[in-house]
């Protein structure tokens, strides 16, 4: 989501002592870990490893090491990657998924029949779930999400959008809804090496912000949602703003509704909810809700606009926005309806990564809400880990029926980060005890057990409970053998100095008698700094009692800042990072791969946005976890590819036999090369103006060996 594009905002009025802060305070504890404890902190980690095996780093192996050489920054209309590496453009937007839609080409009309057939817009967060136990190689299902819209460039043929500030046309609108959701494609290993999709798959399929959906968990039914559309409260249509993404152990897609609440407006009364998740008030972001009247279907546009009414609410739309928020199940697999879990909370979800899955215990899933000065959850299931419950890879399974058995029940917790590098999980139940010793629900205004109610209000249950506001979460990412949690922090330009007092939306008065949160915070130990507009990744280890210890794995920066808290260099300065994924190699192994989402600052004026790589277990002496990136283990963190020129980088996995990348380019400004090629290299860049397309690149190495080895 582009700095143009996302919420300025901040909607979190609570009076939580800011992240920022307690890194500050941390940074002596670390030190003192570092002098003698170190040891006995990692054999508390040993508990989380796989299967419940040690889980012990392999301190005395030779850590894998980065062989490739750092690429400088570039500033180019085209994609940048190590010598001895191919990338490519795989199904940019507008590629045909089906005979329904014509080929693509440079000045193609697009019509809301042809986006249906067609992959989305704006790529982001995707996984790719093979279509049997042997070939995930050379053949999987890719489940890609389309975040969000560029309309000049969807409407380039005819000069851009009809009348983008006053009625829409519906055609326009229909098209618009259709080019946001999900695109499942099948794809497949060319025998050159290249990858291409296969048309006409039967799993090829789009769910968009029109697709029918059905609500699970616990607001499902309740009166929280229901609406015109769906008098039970069961039903809606659509998911928005996919941005990152998750996936289960079961085979299923998970997707994050991260910016939907721009699409709505409500011009009347807001709820509570409404107001700290930044509803607009006068016009939806694209004003779909105008195109509503004569030309719409079973209230298709009208339900945008979500002011109330004066009767029933199951007469309106005052509801509508009550149904995203969520985490989003999808069998990538089959054709089933798709299943928003409301357990996983609700707010503006940037994705949803799977910890370390154990038989015999519960699966755990870490979510973060980005927006400034808002928290990092985790959903941790009721039901404990069968392995009979992960069908094989393409199987027909009722995967979506495990997906109820896991996700709709269990306890969801907010973030505490203390100082000295301690924290803690804060469950958010209706019977949970506020500081002040009120339970949640009655904190809330809310009824006793009211479990709908605290989902609804999840970002100020956690006010309530007295989470830490972080600097905007973004992605996360868990080492499956030491169980460490990673998470992006991307930049927060509402935290202010230590010793500064927090601002409050709505001058800090309680809405609905719920918390209300922070405008803007001062720094706290784990969101150090102040004004952080180049971001930071923490990591966290798990502990017993809900109950964890962390410390900043590295901060972004520029080479000449003063401020450079990990030294970084001009090989690997960075900023804003986003999109993160822990690549297990086996055995205590893995790189982690980070990449940004960054502009206006010194690193943007060295490169566009990138993506970097480092081996953890290479950066202590000994090759112990535990050590973080600083001024004397540089050379372990390296820039690999470089995006074009008005791109920002994310979306991330690779082959499971390590041979070839993927990454998606999002929003680019004059890319890729070729307007007409279905497929092209992304290495070339365009000799004049060429209407922009988000697309996925893979990456291999010219030799066939293992990316990044
Ligand atoms: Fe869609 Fe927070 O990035
Ligand atoms: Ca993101
Ligand atoms: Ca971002």
């Amino acid at each position: 989501m582009s700095r143009e594009v996302e919420d300025h905002r901040s909607h979190n009025n609570s009076r939580n002592m800011p992240f920022g802060e307690v890194v500050e305070r941390h940074l002596s504890r670390r030190q003192i870990l570092q002098g003698g404890l170190g040891l006995a902190a990692l054999s508390m980690m040993g508990g989380f490893g796989l299967g419940g095996s040690a889980g012990a780093r392999a301190q005395d192996k030779t850590p894998l090491a980065l062989a490739f050489e750092a690429i400088r920054g570039s500033h180019t209309d085209a994609v940048v990657v190590p010598e001895g590496y191919r990338a490519q453009v795989l199904i940019p937007w507008g590629t045909p998924l089906n005979a329904r839609a014509s080929a693509w080409q440079n000045n193609l009309a697009m019509t809301p029949e042809q986006q249906a057939n067609s992959v989305g817009m704006h790529h982001d967060g995707m996984h790719a779930f093979p279509l049997d136990a042997d070939s995930g190689s050379r053949r999987f299902l890719l489940a890609l999400n389309n975040e969000y819209i560029d309309q000049d460039a969807l409407w380039a043929p005819q000069g851009g959008p009809t009348q983008p500030d006053g009625v829409r046309p519906a055609d326009e609108v229909r098209t618009e809804i259709n080019a946001h959701g999900v695109t499942i494609v099948e794809i497949q290993r060319q025998d050159d090496g290249g990858w291409a999709h296969v048309v006409d798959s039967p799993y090829n399929r789009r769910i968009t912000t029109a697709t029918p959906v059905l609500l699970s968990g616990p607001v499902a039914g309740s009166d929280y949602v229901k609406t015109r559309y769906s008098s039970d409260g069961t039903r809606t249509r659509g998911t928005n703003n996919n941005c990152a993404n998750g996936y289960t152990p079961w085979g299923t897609y998970l997707t994050c509704e991260e910016n939907w609440p721009e699409v709505f407006v409500n011009t009347g009364e807001r709820f509570s909810d409404d107001a700290r998740l930044g509803l607009p008030t006068d016009r939806g972001r694209y004003g779909w809700e105008t195109a509503a009247g004569d030309d719409e279907h079973d209230d298709e546009f009208a339900r945008f606009d979500v002011t109330p009414g004066q009767g029933e609410a199951s007469e309106d739309y005052r509801n509508e926005a009550r149904t995203f928020g969520y985490v989003v199940e999808i069998d990538p697999y089959s054709q089933a309806v798709a299943m928003k879990r409301t357990a996983l909370g609700r707010f503006r979800h940037e994705g949803c990564w799977p910890g370390p899955v154990r038989a015999g215990e519960p699966l755990t899933f870490y979510t973060g809400h980005d927006s400034r000065n808002e928290y990092i959850y985790k959903f941790v299931s009721a039901a404990r880990w069968d392995p009979a419950d992960a069908p094989e890879p393409g199987n027909e399974a009722d995967r979506l029926a495990i997906g109820s058995k896991y996700l709709d029940e269990g306890t969801l917790y907010a973030a505490r980060f203390d100082e000295e590098g301690r924290g803690e999980w804060l469950a958010l139940t209706p019977d949970a005890r506020t500081p002040s010793g009120q339970t949640l629900a009655a904190a809330l205004g809310l009824e006793a057990g009211d479990a709908a109610g605290i989902i609804i209000h999840t970002c100020d249950a956690a006010d309530l409970m007295g989470a830490t506001p972080m600097d905007r979460p973004e992605w996360s990412s868990v080492d499956p053998v030491s169980g460490e949690v990673y998470f992006t922090l991307t930049n927060n330009s509402k935290r202010t100095e230590d010793g500064t007092e927090a601002t409050f939306t709505n001058g800090g008065v309680a809405v609905d008698a719920a918390g209300v949160g922070f405008a803007t915070a001062p720094t706290n130990a784990a969101n150090p700094r102040a004004n952080n507009e180049n971001g930071h990744i923490i990591r966290w280890r798990e502990e017993n009692d809900n109950r964890f210890s962390w410390e900043i794995f590295v901060f972004g920066s520029d080479v000449d800042a003063a401020d450079n808290r990990s030294g970084l260099t001009r090989d690997n300065q960075f900023a804003s990072p986003d999109g993160l994924w822990y690549d297990d190699r086996g055995d205590g192994q893995g790189i982690l791969w980070f990449q940004t989402d960054n502009s206006d600052n010194a690193v943007a004026e060295y490169t566009n946005d990138q993506l970097l790589a480092v081996v953890p277990a290479a950066l202590g002496a000994g090759g112990g976890s535990g050590s973080v990136i600083n001024a004397d283990n540089q050379d372990q963190l390296k820039r690999f590819a470089v995006g074009p020129n008005g791109c920002e980088v994310t979306g991330i996995f690779a082959t499971p036999d390590r041979t070839a990348l993927f990454i998606n380019i999002q929003h680019p400004g004059n890319w890729p090369a070729d307007g007409d090629a279905l497929s092209q290299d992304a290495t070339q860049a365009a000799s004049g103006k060429v209407r922009p397309r988000a697309a996925t690149v893979a990456i291999w190495k010219a030799d066939g060996g293992q990316v990044g080895l």
